[in-house]
C-alpha cells in the first residue's frame, strides 16, 4: 500500500468584511464581547445571488488543483464536507462537479460539521491508499451568513460563524515515511441537540433522546418545516455553548494525543498544529494544556470567525503560504464540533 500526500491546497474566501462593529448594528452586541469570549475580530460573508458554498468550494479547488500539477479533468473522487450546502438534497458535489465540467466521477458528500474536514480526509486517504484513486479531491465549504438568526435572540450563534472554502488534492507517494500518518474519528451522538440545526428536517416529530428536544404533537409525518415551527422560528441552528466549550476542550487534546501516541511521537515533535478554528480560547486552552509554543499552533479564526468545515483547509493553507508548513515538518489537525464528532490527522508533509 502506498501513502497518500497532500499534493495542492488551496483557499477561498469572500470579499466582504463584517467586523464586530458592524454586528452591533443589527444586534445587542459588542466587539469587546466577542473578543474577549471568542478571540474572533471579523468575518467574511459571502455575496448573495452571485456566492453559494458550492462556488466557494470551486474557487478554491481550482488553486489546490493547479498547485497539485493537475487540471481537473484528472481528478478521480470527489468529496465535498459541509454543514451549509446549496440544497437540501442534492449534495454539494455533484454542484461542484458540474461547475468543474468533471461530470462522471464519483462525488461524495460528507456532514461531518466541524470534523467534516478530518473525516474526509480519512476517507481519501483510504482510496488513495488502497489505489483505488490517484486525484481525490477534498473540499471543505460553508456560507453560514444566509442562515443565521440576525436579531438579538441569534447574537450566541451568530457571532461566531464566518463563510469561506478550503480544498486539498491527495494523491500517493511511494515515500512511506511522508504524507497522511493516521487519522483518527470519533463521535458521541449523545450530544447530537446540544449543537444542531434541527429543522428543516423530516424527524415528523418523533423524539429522538433529548429533553429539550422537540415537536412531540406534531401532526405531519416526514414534514420539513411545520407551520408551527415556522412561528416560533426554528429554522436557525441553535447552540449550548458552555456544553460544546467543556467537551471541546477535552476531545481536542485527547485526540491530538492518540495520534501522537499512535505513531511514537511526542507533542515537541509537532511543527504546527492546526486545530478547528472553533473559539481562540479553546484553542489557547489546548495550547496551554498540551504545553505548546505559539510557533507550533496555527490560529487566523480572529479574521474569519468559525467556517466550520473549511477552517482547518483555510488554516493549513494560509500556514503553508505563509511558510510555516515545510516539507518534512510533522503537521497534526484536531478538529471538535456539532455530532459531537471529534477527529486528528497526522501528516509527514
Ligand atoms: N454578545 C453579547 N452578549 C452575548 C452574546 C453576544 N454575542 N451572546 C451571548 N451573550 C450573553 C448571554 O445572553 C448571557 O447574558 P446573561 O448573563 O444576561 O444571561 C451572557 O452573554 C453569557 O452567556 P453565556 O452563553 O453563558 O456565555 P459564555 O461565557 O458561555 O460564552 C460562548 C458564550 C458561545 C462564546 C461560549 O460558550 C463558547 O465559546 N462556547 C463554545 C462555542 C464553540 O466553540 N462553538 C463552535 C464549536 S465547533
Amino acid at each position: 500500500m502506498k501513502n497518500a500526500k497532500i499534493a495542492g491546497i488551496g483557499y477561498y474566501v469572500p470579499e466582504k468584511i463584517v467586523t464586530n462593529n458592524d454586528l452591533t448594528k443589527v444586534m445587542d452586541t459588542s466587539d469587546e464581547w466577542i473578543q474577549e469570549r471568542t478571540g474572533i475580530k471579523e468575518r467574511r460573508y459571502a455575496e448573495k445571488h452571485k456566492e453559494s458554498t458550492s462556488t466557494l468550494g470551486v474557487k478554491a479547488a481550482e488553486i489546490a488543483i493547479e498547485r497539485a500539477g493537475i487540471t481537473a479533468a484528472d481528478v478521480d473522487f470527489i468529496i465535498f464536507a459541509t454543514l451549509s450546502p446549496d440544497y437540501y438534497f442534492p449534495g454539494c458535489a455533484v454542484l461542484l462537479q458540474r461547475q468543474m465540467g468533471i461530470q462522471g466521477i464519483g462525488a461524495l458528500d460528507i456532514r461531518n460539521q466541524c470534523s467534516g474536514f478530518v473525516y474526509g480526509l480519512s476517507i481519501a486517504d483510504q482510496f488513495v491508499k488502497t489505489g483505488m484513486y490517484k486525484n481525490v479531491l477534498l473540499v471543505g465549504s460553508e456560507v453560514h451568513s444566509f442562515g443565521l438568526d440576525f436579531s438579538t435572540k441569534g447574537r450566541n450563534v451568530t457571532v461566531i460563524f464566518g463563510d469561506g472554502a478550503g480544498a486539498v488534492v491527495l494523491q500517493p507517494t511511494d515515500d512511506k515515511k511522508s504524507g497522511i500518518l493516521s487519522t483518527h474519528l470519533h463521535a458521541d451522538g449523545d450530544y447530537a441537540e446540544k449543537l444542531a440545526y434541527l429543522n428543516p428536517g423530516c424527524h415528523g416529530g418523533v423524539h429522538l433522546g433529548t429533553e429539550e428536544f422537540g415537536y412531540p404533537d406534531q401532526e405531519f409525518g416526514g414534514a420539513y418545516l411545520t407551520e408551527k415551527m415556522w412561528q416560533d422560528e426554528q429554522y436557525y441552528p441553535n447552540m449550548e455553548g458552555q456544553a460544546v466549550f467543556k467537551m471541546a476542550v477535552q476531545k481536542f487534546p485527547e485526540v491530538i494525543m492518540e495520534a501522537l501516541q499512535t505513531n511514537g511521537l511526542e507533542t515537541k515533535d509537532v511543527d504546527m498544529l492546526i486545530p478547528h478554528q472553533a473559539n481562540l480560547r479553546i484553542s489557547q486552552f489546548v495550547q496551554k494544556r498540551l504545553g505548546l509554543r505559539d510557533d507550533q499552533v496555527w490560529n487566523n479564526i480572529q479574521k474569519y470567525g468559525n467556517t466550520t468545515a473549511a477552517s482547518i483547509p483555510i488554516a493549513l493553507c494560509e500556514a503553508w503560504e505563509a511558510g510555516k508548513v515545510k516539507d518534512g515538518d510533522l503537521v497534526c489537525m484536531a478538529a471538535f464540533g456539532s455530532g459531537f464528532t471529534w477527529g486528528s490527522a497526522l501528516i509527514r508533509w
